[in-house]
């Protein structure tokens, strides 16, 4: 069922249980719509710095945010999921789901969250499960409760790193599912300050809309990487093909753009999460499988395209690379094509001299964190590029166009560029005596 939300919505009583990236930007929107919330971190220096007035991620608009939702009295936060729900109508579940050995989600934190608040739920309050979890989880989770006044809505989040607030504030669509309708309704009433078009539907299909969402984002990319390795092969430009493709609106132009590959805390997961769903429920979904298999051919041909831009091998070779993390505007590493590309090059005996925006340079005193060990790390491009014989350009951080490139030049062992983004501009590079190489461009 379809509908459209509309209104300003009555306040509400809600819980948010995690301080993530999906937590925060949810409690400080529901907070932003007029609702009361109260949200549960129990890291306690992700809440120390929730106290103070600051977020512990990186993330455009969110602080502002946060600290207008306090200034109003509408967002308070605590360590205690226990105290988080007392008096709530609606509690969320914004903890993480890891993903398992076996690709499956790893359900232990919504479950432990669960029984922790079973005992303390008002009457009647409405668990939502907003962390992306199997289909079946509402059940599971109405299992774990164990009480026939609450009930289990499924309420899938769609924003994106980087731009979690925007999405948040103004999202394409708010999904509700659940087996008793009303809960559902409820629970889109919410939102009902946002002109998103509000889906009530089961529980089951609303956990599906969630991983087909990103399995089918993951599919799109994995296919316009694998055109551009085509483009390479016949002659085409990429760039141009694409935007032939994207002006079909049945195509556009969202998610068009090659890169080393797709990564991050969520499109890896969740396709292979989704992967296991299917094998589970005794289906064949290859396709997902391809789409899958073709992101790993991604980053070995950026991988192969370093080798060559350093005539023919990295050992031996100092690399530098820009940017680590999985796209621009955040700080979030976790399942970063970028690292994965460098720690393939340090695996082949490459020296990877490495800067990103929000990592700072070695620091001899302390140890660096355990994803980025192995790697030189720089506090600037400049500093990162020194001695090298080529430049690996992995995240399309914005501050990387604008650079002095005679100066990039001067630094070089060798004027080599490898861009996965086609972030720069080849032609001028060209002119100033570098080798270019971009993602299905000449
Ligand atoms: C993704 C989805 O886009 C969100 O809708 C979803 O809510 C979220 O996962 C989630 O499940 O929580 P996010 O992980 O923030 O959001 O990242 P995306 O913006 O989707 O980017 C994923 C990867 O694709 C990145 O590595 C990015 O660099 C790459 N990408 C994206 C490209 O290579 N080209 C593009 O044109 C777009």
């Amino acid at each position: 069922m379809t509908s459209q939300a509309a209104g300003r919505g009555t306040p509400r009583r809600v819980a948010v249980i995690g301080a993530g990236y999906v937590g925060l930007p949810t409690a400080a929107t529901l907070a932003s719509f007029g609702h009361r919330v109260v949200l549960a971190e129990r890291d306690p220096v992700r809440l120390s710095t929730l106290r103070a007035g600051r977020v512990p991620i990186v993330e455009a608009g969110l602080e502002e945010l946060v600290s207008r939702g306090v200034a109003a009295g509408a967002l308070s936060f605590t360590e205690s999921a226990v105290t988080a729900v007392d008096g709530a109508e609606f509690v969320f579940l914004c903890v993480p789901t890891p993903q398992s050995a076996d690709g499956s989600a790893d359900l232990s934190y919504v479950e432990g969250t669960a029984k922790e608040i079973a005992s303390h739920l008002q009457q009647g309050a409405i668990v939502v499960n907003k962390s992306t979890v199997p289909v079946g989880s509402a059940t599971m989770v109405e299992q774990v409760v164990g009480r026939p006044d609450i009930s289990v809505v499924s309420n899938p989040e769609f924003l994106r790193e980087g731009t979690a607030v925007h999405d948040s504030l103004n999202p394409d669509r708010i999904v509700v599912g659940a087996d008793n309708p009303q809960a559902a309704a409820r629970v889109g009433e919410l939102f009902a300050s946002t002109s998103a078009p509000l889906i009530v539907t089961d529980a089951t299909t609303s956990e599906t809309i969630k991983y087909a969402s990103n399995a089918f984002l993951a599919t799109k990319l994995s296919f316009v990487n694998a055109l551009a390795g085509l483009c390479e092969e016949v002659g085409a430009d990429a760039r141009d093909v694409l935007l032939g493709l994207g002006y079909d609106k049945r195509i556009g132009f969202e998610f068009l753009r090659p890169g080393p590959g797709w990564g991050g805390s969520c499109l890896p997961k969740d396709t292979r999460a989704l992967l296991h769903i299917a094998s589970e429920a005794g289906y064949d979904f290859s396709l997902l499988a391809g789409a899958i298999a073709s992101n790993d051919e991604q980053l070995a041909r950026v991988v192969s395209k370093v080798e060559l831009a350093c005539g023919g091998s990295v050992v031996g070779c100092t690399v530098a690379a820009w940017g680590l993390t999985f796209k621009a505007n955040t700080d979030d590493r976790r399942y970063s094509p970028s690292l994965q590309v460098v720690h393939r090059l340090v695996e082949q005996g490459a020296t990877v001299q490495a800067y990103d925006p929000t990592v700072g340079a070695a620091d001899d005193d302390t140890d660096p964190p355990e994803d980025l060990r192995g790697l030189v790390l720089r506090g600037d491009p400049y500093e990162a590029a020194a001695g090298a014989r080529a430049l690996v350009v992995l995240t399309e951080w914005e501050e990387f166009r604008w650079l002095d490139f005679s100066r990039l030049l001067a630094v070089m062992a060798e004027p080599s560029v490898v861009d996965a983004r086609n972030l720069l501009d080849p032609a001028a590079l060209r002119r100033m005596g570098f080798r270019y190489t971009g993602i299905g461009r000449r």
